[in-house]
């Protein structure tokens, strides 16, 4: 296989999928494009029998929001029977729809993760709507009375960094197992200005989290994204151990950026699995993802400072935030280009 050495490469362990673009909702950060696009379902059958039969054993669903996928109930079914544990994201707003598969399911499920944007009705629904708190609530309640492990997710914004410590113990309270915190990602430049941290308020954010980690008995701790000043590798795409499938049915390195909101590049993408098999897809994924390890190390040693986190240097350096650090826009474009075929973009 290519000209990696084994060393270079993790087995693909995970696939992420993102099931829809569809969402019910209109939160003013969100990252990814709405629009109603959904996954081809015998596509999907598909790529979970090779991603079985390559030793991929865990899939994560996400959108948009997965239940509002058409074939939900059949997806997990047939996820389910595959052998696979499996976990989804979701704003809990047609959860009690779901429960009824999930609850048959019961033993292939890993965890629910709700997103929340706040410790209040008023915080939360500020940003995701009237009514979106109570339906959240209503949401845990179904999972502790079904037995579902589910853990609670926070983008960290300018607006809800005061919540790092209130939105961990309300989610210890309502019987969460994990609470999982996100820097924002900037989708415009207006909502860079208005909601990300500074780099030193985001370290102060991690701070926080590990200080009420160390007090609370669930995990409280930030996801991906999380500040790394070493090189090396700061998270399992980058590692190669989790793939992402899109909701137009194309293998890209990572579910984070995938189908972004105001995107000028699309370097993230390797292939479309309905021309290319599972197996040279991922292949793809782990030189991209080798080149990106790279281009991250060589920015740390020039002393770029956006790549001590890596989501950011990621997004920047896949051409997602084009108004932001010129310098780490061009290294990107220097190393993939913005534009061209799928197959040009791989050629790293
Ligand atoms: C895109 S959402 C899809 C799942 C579902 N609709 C939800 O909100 O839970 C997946 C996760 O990404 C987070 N997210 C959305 N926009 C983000 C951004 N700009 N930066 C960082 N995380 C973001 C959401 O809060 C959620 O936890
Ligand atoms: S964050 Fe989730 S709930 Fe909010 S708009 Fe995006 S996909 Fe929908
Ligand atoms: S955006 Fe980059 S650093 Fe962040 S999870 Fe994805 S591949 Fe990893």
């Amino acid at each position: 296989m290519s000209n990696l050495t084994p060393a270079e490469i993790l087995p693909v362990k995970r696939l992420t999928v993102t099931l829809t673009n569809l969402c019910n909702l209109d939160c003013d950060y969100c990252l990814r494009v709405a629009e109603t696009q959904h996954l081809d379902v015998e596509l999907l059958n598909n790529v979970l029998v090779q991603a079985r039969d390559y030793g991929v054993t865990a899939v994560s669903y996400t959108g948009g929001e997965v239940t509002l996928h058409p074939r939900f109930q059949q997806i997990i079914r047939r996820t389910a029977a595959l052998g696979f544990s499996y976990s989804l994201v979701t704003n809990g707003w047609h959860f009690p729809k779901i429960a009824p598969v999930l609850a048959e399911t019961k033993n292939a499920l890993y965890r629910v993760f709700f997103s929340m944007d706040g410790a209040t009705e008023q915080a939360h629904d500020a940003v995701r709507g009237s009514g979106s708190f109570r339906k959240i609530m209503a949401a845990m309640a179904l999972c502790r009375f079904h037995g579902f492990p589910f853990g609670v997710n926070l983008v960290v914004t300018r607006r809800s960094v005061a919540s790092i410590e209130s939105l961990a113990v309300l989610s210890a309270r309502l019987g969460a197992d994990v609470v999982q915190f996100m820097h924002l990602l900037p989708t415009s430049e207006e909502y860079d200005q208005r909601l990300s941290l500074t780099p030193d308020e985001r370290r102060a954010a991690e701070r926080e989290a590990l200080a009420v980690d160390a007090i609370l008995k669930i995990p409280v701790q930030f996801a991906a994204g999380v500040s790394m000043s070493a090189p090396g590798t700061p998270c399992v795409s980058l590692s190669g151990e989790t793939v992402h499938l899109d909701c137009r049915g194309r293998l890209t390195l990572c579910c984070t950026l995938s189908d972004y909101r105001n995107a000028v590049g699309e370097g993230d993408v390797v292939a479309d699995l309905r021309t290319t098999s599972f197996q040279e897809a991922c292949e793809r994924v782990h030189r991209l993802a080798l080149a990106q390890r790279a281009r991250r190390n060589a920015a740390l040693a020039a002393g770029h400072p956006e790549a001590e986190f890596p989501c950011h240097f990621c997004t920047q350096t896949f051409d997602k935030t084009a108004w932001r650090t010129p310098a780490l826009v061009q290294l990107g474009r220097a190393g993939q280009g913005a534009t061209g075929t799928v197959a040009e973009r791989v050629s790293i």
